[in-house]
């Protein structure tokens, strides 16, 4: 049932093509307008929600912070991203105008559905973003929007991880398209743009043998940074977390600005830093700036694994291995960037010999808090 492949989480890799496209299927009407008929929320709600929080852990709240940027940006209304066990021990400020999102694999995550109820209990409406059918969470939620992944067995996450920025992004669209902060040309638009991501996902597999032999030669190494800003700063925490998870590797991810505020000590000679850069073709000078980023620390010896996107020859110079990815809109990019950090995880695990199925002292569904 690997189909082929080594492990399930080389297989759930490869199935992320289709872990997007079946997420977004079915998901307009005949005119092609989005049309969301989980979300059992009244519309009215919905206008005069003034703040939306996603409440989830681990990776799922890695795929809530990516899609605060695309929220926001989209609907004009603040987003909150909390680990739900952080959530609820603070007394938070949560009302019947709060939308909650709660996002979950497995739907079965004690922390997550302890924080559920207790948004409720507040008067909260709670949109639940899951993946597994008759599972727990949906069931205490005022709705579910349900991602298409397929079962995912290994215990890491890694086509949910993508399946949830989809859905969450169907829900930006979505209020924005309800609440008119877009209009329905504009979100077809970039409806349009998400459907185009399963071959440009599919594209960066095919490209994927170079991160792997990278990942087998990195076998030995003590500790992996990675750097990312903007919808890419998350991702670099997500890249940190797979390498923990799957290759019990010292990692950590951290914004590319916050650098020269204190984890530029960490670099000496030799020190792997994967850095995921944003567009050259972005509104802002974002991408300058982590380019000014690496040169920084290869000047201090870092080894510079970068990730760019196709065309963009800015990062060479101070690139010891460019991964370059199909260009895309710098709000979607997070679904193309992740994959050659799942795929290096998964690789270094694997030439360790470890079981990347079943990690060490994880457990697929964590249902206690
Ligand atoms: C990471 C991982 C965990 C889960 C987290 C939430 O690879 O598997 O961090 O993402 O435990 O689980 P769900 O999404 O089932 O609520």
């Amino acid at each position: 049932e690997k189909g082929g492949f080594r492990s399930f989480m080389d297989k759930e890799i490869h199935d992320q093509p289709h872990a997007v496209a079946d997420t977004l299927l079915g998901r307009t009407d005949a005119q092609g307008r989005l049309v969301l008929d989980e979300v059992r929320i009244d519309e009215s709600v919905l206008r005069s929600v003034d703040k939306i929080v996603v409440i989830a852990c681990g990776t799922a709240a890695y795929a809530g912070q990516v899609a605060k940027y695309a929220i926001e940006h989209w609907c004009r209304v603040p987003v909150e991203v909390e680990l739900a066990h952080e959530f609820r021990y603070r007394d938070p400020v949560v009302n019947e105008r709060t939308l909650v999102v709660a996002v979950s694999q497995s739907g079965e995550t004690m922390d997550t559905l302890m924080a559920v109820r207790h948004a409720r209990e507040q008067g909260a409406k709670v949109l639940a973003i899951v993946n597994t059918h008759g599972s727990t969470i949906p069931r205490e939620a005022d709705a579910v929007l349900y991602t298409h992944a397929g079962p995912e067995i290994a215990v890491a996450s890694t086509k949910a991880f993508l399946a949830q920025i989809t859905a969450a992004y169907l829900l930006g669209l979505y209020l924005a398209q309800l609440r008119g902060n877009m209009f329905a040309d504009e979100v077809t638009a970039i409806l349009d743009e998400l459907r185009a991501m399963p071959d440009k996902i599919q594209q960066v597999l095919d490209r994927a043998g170079r991160v792997r032999e990278i990942a087998r030669w990195m076998a030995d190494t003590q500790s992996v940074l990675f750097l990312g800003r903007h919808v890419g700063f998350p991702v670099a925490m997500e890249g940190a977390l797979k390498l923990k998870e799957l290759a019990y590797i010292h990692a950590e991810g951290f914004a590319a600005g916050e650098l020269k505020h204190g984890p530029i000590a960490l670099i000496e000679p030799g020190q792997p830093v994967f850095v995921i850069v944003p567009s050259p073709r972005g509104r802002d000078s974002l991408h300058s700036k982590v380019v000014s980023n690496i040169q920084e620390i290869r000047a201090r010896g870092a080894r510079t694994l970068v990730i760019a996107e196709d065309g963009d020859e800015a990062v060479r110079p101070f690139a010891d291995e460019v991964f370059y990815v199909p260009k895309s809109p710098t709000l979607l990019a997070p679904l193309l960037a992740v994959v050659p950090l799942q795929v290096f995880a998964c690789e270094l695990a694997t030439a360790k010999g470890l079981d990347v199925d079943q990690p060490r002292n994880l457990a697929k569904s964590v249902t206690v808090e």
